[in-house]
């Protein structure tokens, strides 16, 4: 069995203050892309197995896809650790790059596996939420806005399809990195700013990396009709229109320092369609 992981972006994040448990309050609006992970599951003799083709990706108990195996084993009723099952993951989404691949891999994991082992869709919604905060929306896909720790879900209607041009720098963003910078910037400002559009880990991370700065400037020039980082970077996402002004884009963007790619936004039907290969 395969399934595709899709990538996310995320159309604006605001930052609206810090809750009790140590997370900080989101209105997030998440998109899905097609850019994608695939995982190919296999019943396999003996302990759970998880091999992943980009050698920089952890392949052991630390990765989100192989929590995922263990909490659904133990939600299907059995014992110890989990068996029989190994999952090979062909890894396309940049990793630290604040498109959710982990998350995405890690919902791809549950679904599949929950149909395996015949664990039930509360228990599904239930693990993903415990797996991290960006984790259930990969159940939903599509455009969905995302409160609280980004785990409080509605669907919207679909954004018009847009071309994507995602410019991904040479490093990564760790998340609790970026949340950090923003408490030591100050107080969050989300609530008091009426836009509906912005992303307010920015203006911390730019500070530490201010290439991520003039990557946004350069997409705006380049025509894009709206760019920001996605979720806590590092990766800088462009919308256009036409394809070819995405390719262009794409084209003048790339350099030594950074990779581009173009891709295209998913809506929920058709992210529900292709997830299963
Ligand atoms: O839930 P997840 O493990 O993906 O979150 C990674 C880190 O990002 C958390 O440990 C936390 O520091 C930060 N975070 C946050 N508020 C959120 C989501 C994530 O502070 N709503």
């Amino acid at each position: 069995m395969r399934v595709r992981a899709f990538a996310k972006i995320n159309l604006s994040l605001r930052v609206l203050g810090m809750r009790a448990d140590g997370y900080h309050e989101l209105r997030t609006i998440f998109q899905s892309i097609a850019l994608h992970d695939t995982l190919t599951i296999r019943a396999s003799r003996g302990p759970f197995r998880l091999t992943c083709d980009d050698p920089a990706c952890p392949a052991d108990e630390t990765n989100l896809i192989w929590r995922a195996a263990a909490r659904m084993w133990a939600k299907a009723g059995r014992r110890g650790a989990p068996r029989g099952v190994a999952i090979d993951l062909a890894k396309r989404i940049p990793m630290q790059a604040g498109l959710g691949g982990g998350s995405s891999d890690a919902a791809a994991a549950l679904r599949a596996l929950a149909q395996r082992w015949r664990v039930g869709e509360a228990h599904v919604r239930d693990t993903a939420a415990a797996l991290g905060a960006d984790v259930p929306y990969f159940l939903e896909g599509g455009t969905v806005l995302g409160l609280e720790r980004g785990d409080l879900l509605f669907p919207l209607i679909d954004v018009p399809a847009a071309w994507v041009v995602l410019v991904l720098p040479h490093f990564g963003v760790s998340t609790q990195d970026a949340f950090e910078w923003l408490d030591a910037f100050g107080v969050a400002r989300g609530g008091d700013v009426p836009q509906e559009f912005l992303n307010d880990l920015e203006a911390p991370v730019v500070a530490r990396h201010p290439g991520i700065g003039r990557i946004i400037s350069a997409l705006r020039r380049e025509g894009a009709s709206q760019a920001a980082m996605s979720g806590s970077g590092s990766a800088v996402f462009g919308l256009f229109s036409h394809r070819p002004d995405a390719v262009r884009a794409a084209n003048r963007l790339s350099s030594a320092a950074r990779r581009t790619l173009v891709t295209r936004t998913l809506n929920r039907q058709k992210y529900h369609r292709l997830a299963a290969t």
